[in-house]
């Protein structure tokens, strides 16, 4: 009996060192991990995150999680940067067939991707993708509450109203009927809509330790609506 629970305990030792060294190595490989846990994808979207994260007064957790839906899933930058010649910088620019790929601080998630017009005749507004990116205060979309957001990327709600629908004719500032103006356009929302509360709150805590980039794409009067101001 003794002796059987000796050798039970010195298995279960060695386990747990594979264990143990499995996880470091896990860590060390950053996205190659093969588990699926929270813990990796928070370990994974610190080691992608491509700028800098202040994560003063933040929920580390939440952070790293959100890093890797936002730069490992959702492609936010994608779209929300200023489209392709600047997404990447030179050397990491992955369509060129340069490794390892690196993406453009100056631009990440600042918005000014220009999608155009709804109307083949290019007539009504663009679209064009917003600044994602935290006011001076860190707090996400230069200054958007977590319940904003939230409705944003359950139901598409455009809080700016920046392009109403066309009432007559097809204008610059509006968008061509049956498209909804007050709906977010392009953005995919209605794929976003169905992530976990848990995750969009991830995305959000993400979004408030990236760095302020001054801006506002998009605001057809030029003006900073949002405050993206970074100091
Ligand atoms: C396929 C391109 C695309 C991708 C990918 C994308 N977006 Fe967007 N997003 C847009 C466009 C375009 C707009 C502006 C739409 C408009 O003006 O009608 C927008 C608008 C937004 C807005 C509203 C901002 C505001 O100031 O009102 C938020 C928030 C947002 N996106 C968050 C995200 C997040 C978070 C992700 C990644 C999980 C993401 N987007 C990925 C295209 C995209």
């Amino acid at each position: 009996m003794r002796i059987l629970s000796t050798k039970a305990i010195g298995t279960a030792a060695a386990f747990t060192t594979v264990i143990a060294f499995g996880l470091i190595v896990g860590s060390q490989r950053g996205r190659a991990d093969s588990d699926n846990s929270e813990e990796s994808k928070i370990q994974t979207g610190f080691a992608i995150a491509p700028v800098p994260l202040n994560l003063k007064g933040k929920n580390r957790s939440l952070v790293g999680l959100g890093s890797y839906i936002v730069n490992a899933q959702g492609d936010c930058n994608g779209c929300h940067s200023q489209g392709p010649p600047s997404e990447f910088v030179f050397g990491g620019i992955p369509y060129f067939g340069q490794h390892p790929t690196k993406v453009n601080p100056a631009v990440y998630l600042g918005g000014g991707d220009d999608f155009g017009t709804l109307d083949p005749g290019g007539l009504s507004a663009h679209i064009i993708t917003r600044n994602l990116t935290p006011d001076k205060d860190g707090v996400p979309e230069g200054g958007v509450s977590f319940e904003k957001f939230l409705q944003v990327m359950r139901h598409g709600t455009d809080f700016d109203g920046w392009h109403p629908t066309c009432t007559g004719a097809l204008g610059p500032y509006c968008v061509p009927p049956p498209f909804d103006g007050s709906l977010l356009q392009i953005m995919p929302w209605p794929i976003y809509a169905n992530m976990t509360d848990h995750d969009l709150r991830a995305i959000y805590e993400y979004l408030s330790a990236i760095p302020c980039l001054e801006g506002d794409p998009g605001n057809p009067a030029g003006t900073d609506t949002h405050g993206h101001r970074c100091k």
